[in-house]
């Protein structure tokens, strides 16, 4: 304990003197020592488990507020000492980026290619992180075959997918979202008509869940999609009539995932994302969120202003989290800000201007103001 507390004054006066050159110089890097980001964790680099001594506040902050806290890696950054060190030091949840998606894992039909995943899932496994998988079932980063199938074929490719891939993670991926995005945009509150999946009917999304269920009993199993944080969107009540009747009906879905890719341009507000993740928790329903980012380009100001914002915006989301007892866990999409998909021109100009900054660490590996407000956040402040 005595250590653990010393990491924490260590991180709290890193966050204290590094705080303001990093609102003044993003990526310019901090000089102060921190035990995160420490070099000499010689354990990260063999994969052996983190010491107690490398366990900082973050990951220590959640698990005081009965909470995980991840991130989410794409396979090749684990060769990067620096981001073994800092993810086994303050998260305790994982999600491979791109790793178990099905172009990825089932580039041809029933060929398997699990090495990238195993990857995350062994780096994971050694530092005591639970695994999420991510993700199933979903139109997008679908292996290109998947889509000249005729319905009969698609449904036995859906079969042998969800069953191959679980039943290879059984017992090592210990959370999925089963089916991603299968709701619309805009006014419909309808399944999204560009998925090839509709063609098994909209029962495809039951018979996933029961799948992934047969595959790993002991799996928890999401429904995972964006813009349905708040309450008051057709695309959220009707992901939220999806979940119901899925319960209603028996069908093993644990969760439900939101995955706050957050847009401060038009964003609901936090007391109406809380009641929204109430609603689910009356269902019986754990929630996550699954894909967090908080991009800034938008906003206006000086870097300073923007960071402070993003601070504020993150803290009353967390918060919102903490209030719920059933919301199990805030998920990160990245580690720091350059790998961000919203740091690229494809993706970043859905969030406006670049950069857009979105994620808890600099490009130095050093933690941003936004911690802070995690941090608070979690200890209920
Ligand atoms: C993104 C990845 O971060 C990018 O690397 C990839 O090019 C596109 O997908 N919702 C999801 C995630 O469920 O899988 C997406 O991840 C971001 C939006």
């Amino acid at each position: 304990m005595k250590h653990t507390r010393g990491s924490r004054e260590a991180w709290a006066q890193l966050l204290r003197v590094c705080a303001p050159l990093l609102i003044s110089a993003l990526g310019a890097g901090c000089i102060v020592h921190h035990p995160a980001a420490a070099p000499a964790a010689t354990s990260a680099t063999s994969g052996a488990g983190a010491s107690s001594s490398q366990v900082a506040p973050l990951r220590e902050a959640a698990t005081a507020a009965h909470r995980r806290v991840g991130t989410a890696l794409m396979s090749a950054r684990l060769d990067d000492q620096r981001v073994r060190t800092l993810v086994a030091a303050n998260f305790d949840s994982l999600t491979p980026e791109n790793e178990m998606k099905w172009e990825t894992i089932e580039p041809r039909p029933g060929q398997f290619v699990f090495a990238p995943g195993d990857k995350l899932v062994a780096f994971a496994a050694a530092n005591n992180i639970r695994m999420r998988g991510h993700t199933l079932v979903w139109h997008s980063q679908l292996a290109p075959w998947v889509k000249g199938l005729s319905p009969d074929e698609l449904h036995a490719a859906m079969v042998r997918h969800v069953r191959g891939v679980v039943g290879h993670y059984k017992g090592k991926v210990s959370a999925w979202d089963v089916v991603n995005e299968a709701y619309a945009d805009g006014p419909s509150g309808q399944l999204r008509s560009d998925s090839p999946f509709n063609v098994l009917g909209p029962t495809y999304i039951d018979e996933a869940f029961k799948l992934a269920h047969e595959a790993d009993p002991d799996a928890q199993l999401f429904y995972n999609d964006y813009e349905i944080e708040g309450e008051g969107s057709a695309k959220g009540d009707g992901v939220f009539a999806l979940c119901k009747r899925l319960k209603e009906a028996g069908v093993p879905i644990s969760g439900v995932g939101l995955q706050m890719h957050v847009d401060p341009r038009h964003w609901p507000p936090v007391d109406s994302i809380r009641r929204n993740m109430e609603r689910f928790a009356g269902l019986g329903l754990l929630i996550e969120i699954t894909e967090m980012d908080v991009p800034v380009g938008e906003i206006p100001g000086t870097i300073d202003e923007k960071l402070a914002q993003q601070r504020t915006i993150a803290h009353d989301i967390v918060a919102a989290c903490v209030a719920v007892d059933k919301c199990a866990a805030v998920t990160f999409w990245g580690l720091i800000d350059r790998d961000s998909w919203l740091e690229t021109a494809q993706w970043g100009k859905l969030r406006g201007r670049l950069p857009h900054y979105p994620l808890l660490f600099n490009n130095a590996y050093q933690p941003k103001p936004i911690v802070l407000g995690v941090m608070d956040a979690l200890a209920g402040h």
